[in-house]
């Protein structure tokens, strides 16, 4: 049974759930972790995570199947995420086993707030890490917190799956060699000025593009690029400091498998963009989310597909994916994981 909650109303919001999960390193292991309903964190005022930023997270969902099941997507890929994330912020990595057993107890103690199916909207679990013990000269703590909380969520942006307007941004998201590719708390903290500036200017999103030479698309603040070729070939860009959305390695294979679509896996000029039929942003939140227009200051580039619906082959990779997630259409081996 869920609670009573207007689940089609929901915007991609907090909503505090009675359980989360807590386990804390010290003294060079972690303990044993538990479920709690305390959703307050006391810390150090000079803690690793308020000096300098040594936090990582993952974002994945849980859902309510056609017949009636509570499942989670690819949970072992997060894991494995979370574990390259935390070692390239020098902490230690939260062991995948622990980790898939932790989104079965928050996502079960919680079931009652999974959406149920139809409903549009989903369970959203929140896994973080984060120094917490007192650090001042710059170096990474002794102990450290791991948390994962589960929310219910709406679309990441409000609409649906209406298309939406982004930019071309001016600001970098990240440098080559640096932290594009893991999920640190630092990428998005130096996003926040571009996506408020970007949501003033009247846009959704920000499209970034490589620092080094500011010719190739990287990716959004929150969301791989798949684009769609006017011969129906699915193309995501290449490049090292993009985060491996786990949305879009699915989606890659969900057209070539399921769909028999070509796919290429490509660095992709800015410049070329106007040659593509349909653009999509894809990511848990964003699931895929169509783009209509890029603004590359002044100059748009409108998709055929338009402003009223997602593009024909976005929409096929979109029922698919969202087919196999909800347990209407059967998933590849190991892509689904139930909650009893
Ligand atoms: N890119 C960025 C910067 C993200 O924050 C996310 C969200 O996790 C994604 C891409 C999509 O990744 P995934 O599909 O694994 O959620
Ligand atoms: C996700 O898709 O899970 C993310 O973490 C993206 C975030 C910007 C909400």
């Amino acid at each position: 049974m869920s609670v009573d909650l207007n689940w089609s109303e929901l915007s991609f919001g907090y909503i505090k759930t009675p359980y989360r999960y807590v386990s804390n390193f010290k003294n060079g292991s972690w303990d044993k972790g538990e479920l709690t309903s305390d959703d307050k964190i006391t810390l150090s005022e000079c803690a690793g995570v308020l000096q300098y930023s040594q936090s990582v997270f993952e974002g994945l969902k849980a859902y309510t199947t056609a017949d009636g099941k509570i499942v989670t997507f690819r949970p072992d890929l997060n894991a494995e995420r979370m574990e390259n994330s935390a070692k390239r912020l020098e902490m230690p990595p939260f062991p995948a086993e622990r980790f898939l057993k932790a989104v079965d107890e928050v996502v079960s103690a919680n079931r009652e707030y999974v959406p149920p199916y139809g409903s549009g909207a989903t369970l959203y679990i929140r896994p973080f890490m984060f120094g917490s013990s007192e650090v001042i000269g710059v170096k990474p703590a002794k102990d450290y917190q791991f948390r994962m909380f589960a929310t219910p969520v709406g679309p990441y942006f409000k609409g649906g799956i209406k298309p939406i307007v982004i930019r071309v941004s001016d600001f970098d998201r990240a440098a080559p060699r640096g932290t594009g590719h893991i999920k640190a708390g630092l990428n998005y903290a130096m996003s926040l000025h571009a996506i408020v500036d970007a949501h003033n200017q009247g846009f959704d999103e920000n499209l970034y593009l490589d620092p080094a030479t500011r010719t190739y698309v990287e990716e959004t603040g929150g969301a791989n690029f798949l684009f769609i070729t006017k011969d129906k070939k699915v193309v995501t860009p290449l490049s090292d400091s993009i985060l491996p959305s786990i949305t879009r390695r699915s989606l890659c294979y969900v057209a070539e498998k399921y769909l028999g679509l070509k796919v290429e896996h490509r660095k992709v000029k800015l410049e070329e963009l106007a040659d593509f039929a349909e653009c999509g942003l894809c990511g848990t939140a964003a699931v895929i989310s169509p783009v209509g227009i890029i603004n590359d200051h002044g100059k748009e580039i409108r998709f055929p597909s338009g402003m009223e619906k997602m593009g024909e082959v976005t929409k096929e990779l979109y029922d698919t994916l969202t087919g196999i997630q909800m347990g209407r259409i059967p998933a590849p081996e190991g892509w689904i994981r139930e909650i009893k």
